[in-house]
Formats: C-alpha cells, sequence, structure tokens
C-alpha cells in the first residue's frame, strides 16, 4: 500500500502522467505500475487511462503529507508527539491504534488516513470516510487515571478541535453534547473516544476525530444527518488539509496533557462557550424518554437537563440528543 500511496501522491496534481515515467519514478515494472493502478480504482480513486498518453486523476488531491502535518503543528505539542503514521488505507484509525497499543506503542502516538474501510462513528454508526476527502486522525495517550475521571476526556477533546477549527479560520463552529462538531444546525466531524483499561486505571484512550473537508455527494447521500464541510463553510478561503491536521493534532495532543493534569475544569468555560444545545429545549432517545431544557454539562461531562420533575445529568453513551424546536417555533 505504500507504494500505492507514493503512486497517488506522484498523480495528485491531477497532470497526465506518462506510463514509462511513473515506472522510473517508482522504480517499477510496467505490470507493478498497473497492479498499483487496479489497487487504486479498487479504493475508489477516479482515474483515467489516456490511450499513449498516460494516466491521470479526475481532479487534482490534496494529499495528506507527514512532514507538512508535523510542519503546521503548534511548537508546545511537537515534544509530546511519539510517532506519526500517514497511511493511503485502514480499516479505522482508532482500531489501527487500539491494535498498536496492545503492542505497546508509546503514548501519544497518531495515525491519519485518506480512506478508512470501517470508519466508526458513536454508537455502532459507520463513519463515511471516502478517499482524500476528510480528515480521519485518531491519537493514543494512556492515562494514570481510573475509568470514572476520564469520563468528561471526549467533551474536552471536542473543545480542542472546535479551536483548532477556529485556529484555521473555519468559522462558526460549536459543540453538540457529547461531542459532535456542529455548523449552522448540520454536522462537521465527531469524536470518538475508546478506552481500554482497568476500572481504577492506567487507561489506554485512543481518541479518532472525523471533520468532513470536502465531502463528494455521492458518499454524502449515505449519511444519514444534515452534514456540512469545511468547504461549504469557507469556499475559497478554506484551508489546507495538513495545515488543518497538523493544528488539530498539536490541540489533541495539549488536550491530552492537560486533561492529564487537571481533567475538565480547564475546558468546562470553554465547553459552555461552545455548547449549542445550553437553554435549548431537548429531547433525550435513551432506554427511557426524557425531555426538559438543556442546562449545561456536569464536573463529569453529563449533559444536565430541567425536567418538569428536576434535574437530571445524562451520561455519555446512554443516549442521542435531538434539540427540540424553542416554544412557538416550526420544526424544519
Ligand atoms: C461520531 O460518531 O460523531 C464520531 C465520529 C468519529 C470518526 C473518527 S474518523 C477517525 C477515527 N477512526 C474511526 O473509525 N472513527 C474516528
Amino acid at each position: 500500500m505504500q507504494q500505492a500511496r507514493r503512486l497517488l501522491a506522484l498523480l495528485a496534481d491531477g497532470a497526465v502522467h506518462p506510463g514509462p515515467r511513473l515506472c522510473t519514478a517508482l522504480g517499477v515494472e510496467r505490470r507493478d505500475l498497473r497492479r498499483m493502478l487496479n489497487a487504486l480504482y479498487s479504493l475508489g480513486v477516479e482515474l483515467h487511462g489516456l490511450r499513449g498518453r498516460g494516466y491521470r486523476l479526475a481532479q487534482p488531491l490534496d494529499m495528506l503529507d507527514e512532514s507538512a502535518v508535523r510542519a503546521a503543528m503548534p511548537v508546545r505539542a511537537v515534544p509530546l508527539l511519539a510517532g506519526l503514521e500517514v497511511l493511503l488505507e485502514v480499516d479505522s484509525t482508532n482500531r489501527h491504534l487500539s491494535r498498536g497499543a496492545e503492542r505497546g506503542l508509546g503514548s501519544g502516538h497518531a495515525c491519519m488516513a485518506e480512506h478508512q474501510s470501517a470508519g466508526r462513528g458513536r454508537r455502532g454508526r459507520v463513519w463515511v470516510s471516502p478517499l482524500g476527502a476528510n480528515v480521519y486522525l485518531s491519537l493514543m495517550w494512556r492515562f494514570d487515571a481510573s475509568l470514572r475521571e476520564l469520563a468528561a476526556l471526549g467533551l474536552a477533546c471536542g473543545v480542542a478541535a472546535a479551536a483548532a477549527l477556529a485556529d484555521v479560520g473555519v468559522p462558526g463552529v460549536g459543540l453538540k453534547w457529547p461531542n459532535d462538531l456542529v455548523a449552522g444546525g448540520a454536522k462537521l466531524g465527531g469524536v470518538l473516544v475508546e478506552a481500554a483499561g482497568a476500572e481504577r486505571g492506567p487507561v489506554t484512550v485512543v481518541t479518532g476525530v472525523g471533520i468532513n473537508i470536502a465531502m463528494p455527494a455521492a458518499a454524502g447521500a449515505s449519511i444519514e444527518q444534515r452534514w456540512t464541510d469545511v468547504r461549504a463553510l469557507c469556499g475559497s478561503t478554506r484551508p489546507a488539509r495538513n495545515r488543518l491536521a497538523g493544528v488539530l493534532l498539536g490541540r489533541l495532543l495539549l488536550a491530552c496533557e492537560r486533561f492529564a493534569a487537571n481533567g475538565f475544569a480547564g475546558f468546562a468555560g470553554d465547553y459552555a462557550r461552545l455548547d449549542v444545545l445550553r437553554g435549548r429545549p431537548v429531547e433525550v432517545l435513551g432506554r427511557a424518554r426524557l425531555r426538559g431544557v438543556a442546562d449545561g454539562v456536569a464536573a463529569n461531562g453529563a449533559l444536565r437537563v430541567c425536567t418538569s420533575t428536576g434535574t437530571r445529568e445524562i451520561t455519555a453513551g446512554e443516549v442521542s440528543v435531538r434539540a427540540r424546536p424553542r416554544e412557538g417555533a416550526m420544526e424544519a
């Protein structure tokens, strides 16, 4: 796959590349080139073979590049990064790091991919992950804390992701509990935290963030909720994928370090400012249906909902929340 990734990088400019020149650049035979082209086809890369002229992509690709990602990281975060893998394809960057953690990867190891064949969302959902279009990033961190103490880590990482988007000029991003990144009422991205370890710690956590950058319409059609992407929010001023990825990775590393030292307390103020549910009527769908008005989050990250029978605290993982329209407003 690394060879196929190199081939894709050569083709990424969208220009026509003659077959012999590609073979020379990659140091491979013609039949190896055909095998690599087939591998790209099977990943969904739109590739045109032009008789007698060579090959080109249907459109140029803003490919991930490890050194460009590293260069975009905030300086303070650089020493926290234990390693960075940039893959062409993987089942899920979260799964990849969980497997790595079992083999002893160091805390602060990160992984990104151009494409996920089995991207995972919260609550067992699929995360639609077309090639070259979005950011799929995971970070592994070992915490000397109990599972309970880490309950709000996903919210803190949501704050970090929203801050990274603001840093690179994406306007109007908020958080919908527990950690959906939203803009204009549509989902822009999400955070998936997967923890493994003893109840009392230490705990190995893989935090995965997916952000829609330029979702192709065909892939977007399979998403079951309203979604948006950075392209729609920024137009021609949209940030480069590598820059967004580097800033996001840095923000996540710093968030893990800070959470390990002080827990959610250092993020609560920012969460409150980004919280799009606060003060809104919500319906909590869990084992039992609950209606009320969202009233921010508790110190452990639970959603506070004021109901007719008092304030209830809802913990992540049990429920999904739908904002209901305010009194008198029409439902779209
Ligand atoms: C959500 O459902 O909102 C969470 C989505 C998390 C998606 C990211 S993409 C990178 C990482 N790898 C995965 O398989 N999932 C997360």
